[in-house]
């Protein structure tokens, strides 16, 4: 097996293949002026077993097209097998047409991985995992919740209520519990389809005089979290953290989370950013394995 990391994921694909105790090649890659990506292998990977890693943090468009790229350069080369490690899965928020005719587009970007040569696809905690079964093509979604809550643990957050967003996403909460305890629930959460605006079911939690960790896959905007922190808050908690597994912390997110009332971030390195204190190198080097 070679591990070969995509230049969105760089340090992310080296620390999975020290985990694997597996041989990096390294991708001799250029941009040009104008925004175009040339890629290069710098070692023959005929008949191997290669893996990508590539997540798609932003700009999600260039990563993909870097990926696509990648994938059927493999193929082209004779590749035995080409797995795609997507830590963070651009798109797979779009998992369905949500009004008439509008775009499916995770069909999409699995249908043209597949395309290039993909056979298998590794992600972490992408929106709708069931929606990911029904494609052809294997796809693994691993879970990050319980690599964060442990981290927590060891941060002193032991007994705090786990708390997660989305009502679907009642798992992520329980996952949290099993190893922080103090109990956990969910909140359902909608976002309207035309003007973006979020809602959070107003459901009362029991967090009065307790510290509390809201658990959510992605943040993006943070227009999501900012109403469950205020809520949360509102409820009577005394400490708020926040944990999620994608800190994509579009603009000011993380500015407005902090004064909505939360007392911390923590993320996963599915993305990098100043808040990416837990690798999910050895869970994915695990499924590699
Ligand atoms: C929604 O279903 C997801 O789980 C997240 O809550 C959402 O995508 C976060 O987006 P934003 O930060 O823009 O509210």
């Amino acid at each position: 097996m070679m591990v070969i990391p995509g230049p969105a994921s760089q340090e992310l694909g080296r620390k999975i293949a020290e985990h694997l105790e597996k041989k990096v090649v390294p991708i001799d890659f250029k941009r040009f002026p104008d925004g175009e990506s040339r890629i290069r292998f710098t070692e023959n990977i005929e008949g191997e077993d290669v893996v990508i890693v590539q997540t798609n943090s932003p700009p999600q468009n260039e990563h993909l097209i870097q990926l696509f790229i990648i994938a059927d350069s493999a193929k082209d080369l004779k590749a035995k097998s080409i797995t795609a490690v997507v830590p963070y899965f651009a798109y797979a928020r779009q998992d369905k047409r949500f009004r008439p005719m509008e775009a499916f587009s995770i069909k999409t970007i699995v249908t043209l991985l597949e395309t290039c040569g993909v056979s298998r696809i590794i992600t972490v905690n992408s929106h709708n995992p069931k929606v990911l079964k029904t494609f052809k093509i294997a796809i693994d979604d691993l879970s990050a919740i319980s690599l964060l809550a442990q981290h927590l643990k060891t941060q002193g957050f032991n007994g705090v209520f786990s708390l997660s967003l989305g009502k679907k996403a009642v798992d992520m909460a329980k996952q949290a519990n099993d190893v922080l305890g103090g109990g956990y629930g969910c909140i359902s959460t909608q976002r309207d389809q035309v003007s973006g605006e979020v809602t959070i079911e107003k459901k009362t939690l029991p967090v009065k005089n307790r510290d509390a960790v809201v658990f959510d896959d992605i943040i993006s905007s943070g227009a999501t979290m900012v109403k469950a922190v205020r809520w949360v808050r509102k409820q009577g908690a005394r400490k708020i953290y926040v944990a999620c597994v994608h800190p994509l912390l579009i603009g000011d997110a993380k500015n407005r989370i902090l004064e909505g009332g939360a007392d911390g971030i923590f993320g996963t390195d599915t993305i990098p950013s100043p808040f990416s204190i837990v690798t999910v190198a050895p869970l994915i080097a695990r499924a590699l394995a």
